[in-house]
């Protein structure tokens, strides 16, 4: 079990950079007390509001997280037109506590494929938090790492074609810097609630290195506790890049 001893335990100076999460788990917890899956995701919001806070309070700089995947699309039309009400709703409910709290809000994904009311409000509430900077959110929105790399391919596709660059250029950087995620660097931790342990098509490219960090908890339960017990687990990490342990610590 978490307690609030966990918080203290945080080595402030090693906090991840960046945390991703894939948010999993609101359906099951929704049915396991005999409610539609909506109710789950509505009680999500709520984890979202949560987690959030506790991630700036903490000092992450960069925190993503899974909203709706590409693969998501293929649920029940009364889901996902539920999911994208919430999803509207809460974005602008939620702006005037990012400007509190100096959240810059940014979307990766194919948001064009969003309902128009929905991709407006993620417009206008990305341009009113442009400036903050304690922390950027990103949601993943109709986001599939592959589809992220797919368009990438396309885009230095058209840069060859039009011979800006040759093929021998083309190295990890120049695709990472094609891929929606450029702006951001890459995942020290991700998190998977719900107790599944893939990936489901998520931040495929970025999260080469990424420290994992798999937790039973259902999204709904998910609470500030979870997150520094992810943390701690985090800190527990030796990250060797493929190198030794003795060239990452030396033995003396
Ligand atoms: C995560 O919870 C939310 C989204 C994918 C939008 P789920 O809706 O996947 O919940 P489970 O996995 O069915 O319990
Ligand atoms: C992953 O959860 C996507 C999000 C959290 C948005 P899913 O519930 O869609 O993943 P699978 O289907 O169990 O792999
Ligand atoms: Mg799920």
């Amino acid at each position: 079990m978490a307690n609030s001893a966990d918080k203290s335990q945080i080595d402030p100076d090693r906090i991840p950079r960046h945390v991703a999460i894939i948010m999993d788990g609101n359906g099951r917890w929704a049915r396991q007390k005999g409610h539609l899956r909506i109710f789950g995701h509505k009680h999500g919001v709520r984890t979202v509001r949560n987690v959030i806070e506790a991630a700036v309070e903490l000092g992450i700089q960069y925190l993503t997280l899974y909203a709706f995947s590409t693969e998501n699309w293929n649920r029940p039309e009364a889901e996902v037109n539920a999911l994208m009400e919430l999803l509207v709703q809460t974005i602008k409910g939620e702006t005037p506590t990012m400007m509190e709290n100096g959240i810059r809000l940014q979307a990766i994904g194919n948001i064009e494929k969003l309902p128009p009311g929905c991709n407006k409000q993620l417009q206008e509430t990305v341009n009113t938090t442009k400036d903050n900077k304690r922390m950027t959110l990103i949601l993943a929105l109709s986001y599939s790492g592959r589809w992220d790399i797919i368009e990438a391919v396309r885009k230095i596709a058209d840069q060859v074609k039009s011979g800006t660059i040759q093929p021998e250029e083309i190295n990890e950087e120049v695709l990472g810097a094609a891929l929606n995620t450029a702006a951001y660097p890459n995942p020290d931790l991700l998190i998977r609630t719900s107790g599944e342990h893939r990936i489901s098509n998520f931040l495929l490219w970025e999260i080469a290195y990424s420290e994992f960090h798999f937790t039973p908890v259902l999204w709904p339960d998910f609470t500030p506790d979870d997150l520094y017990k992810a943390v701690l687990d985090y800190q527990g990490r030796q990250r060797r890049f493929g190198k030794t342990g003795e060239q990452i610590q030396p033995v003396h």
